[in-house]
């Protein structure tokens, strides 16, 4: 999924828009804890929802979001534009597997709904385990996309993202659910 031109932009909005992510948005960045002085990475910002709850939180530390469309990160840039001029919010196009960091580190690394569209989940949870500090945190929210979702699609592939995390090294990995009508969606956090 990399979003462009009208379409993209369209779908960008309704992204932003809609009340249900919204809360996904709003839920993981309270799940991790972010707090002032902070380190964030998010991969995958789209229009930047969970960017502004960030940078609500942390006014001396760094917010980066990394994206591979364009499109949405110049949504994400408009939607958080004075912490983008105050250098508080820097904004990266590339992707998830090809990133660059030069900041030693994060505490906090997070995803809301984007893991399904990873073409090698494993490899990229270790690379987000690199780029973690130690007792730093990752939390990766998802949200079913099949045909007639289910809460049982919702913590099956919970399962497969607590597999990758715990194989890359992540400890205390524990699921949480958002109680979402018809089905849940579900974060999968854990330390380093
Ligand atoms: C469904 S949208 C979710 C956007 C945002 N996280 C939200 O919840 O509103 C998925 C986003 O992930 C981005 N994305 C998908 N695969 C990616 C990859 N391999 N590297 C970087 N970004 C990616 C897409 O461009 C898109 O903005």
């Amino acid at each position: 999924m990399k979003p462009s031109g009208v379409m993209g932009s369209a779908a960008g909005w309704v992204m932003a828009h809609r009340g249900s992510n919204r809360a996904r948005n709003q839920w993981t960045v309270d799940l991790l804890n972010v707090q002032s002085g902070d380190c964030v990475l998010e991969i995958g910002c789209g229009p930047g929802l969970a960017l502004n709850s960030c940078l609500a939180r942390v006014d001396v530390g760094k917010v980066i979001g990394l994206d591979h469309s364009q499109t949405m990160l110049d949504q994400a840039r408009a939607r958080n534009a004075e912490a983008y001029r105050q250098g508080r919010l820097e904004l990266q196009l590339g992707n998830v597997d090809g990133f660059v960091v030069a900041n030693g580190g994060f505490e906090k690394i997070y995803s809301v709904n984007v893991v399904q569209f990873l073409p090698d989940p494993a490899t990229t949870f270790q690379k987000l385990y690199s780029h973690l500090k130690p007792n730093g945190v990752a939390a990766t929210t998802y949200l079913p996309r099949n045909k007639n979702p289910s809460r049982v699609d919702a913590l099956e592939m919970a399962k497969n993202i607590a597999g990758h995390m715990e194989a890359a090294g992540f400890k205390n990995v524990r699921v949480e659910e958002l109680p979402l009508r018809p089905f849940p969606a579900v974060c999968v956090l854990g330390e380093r």
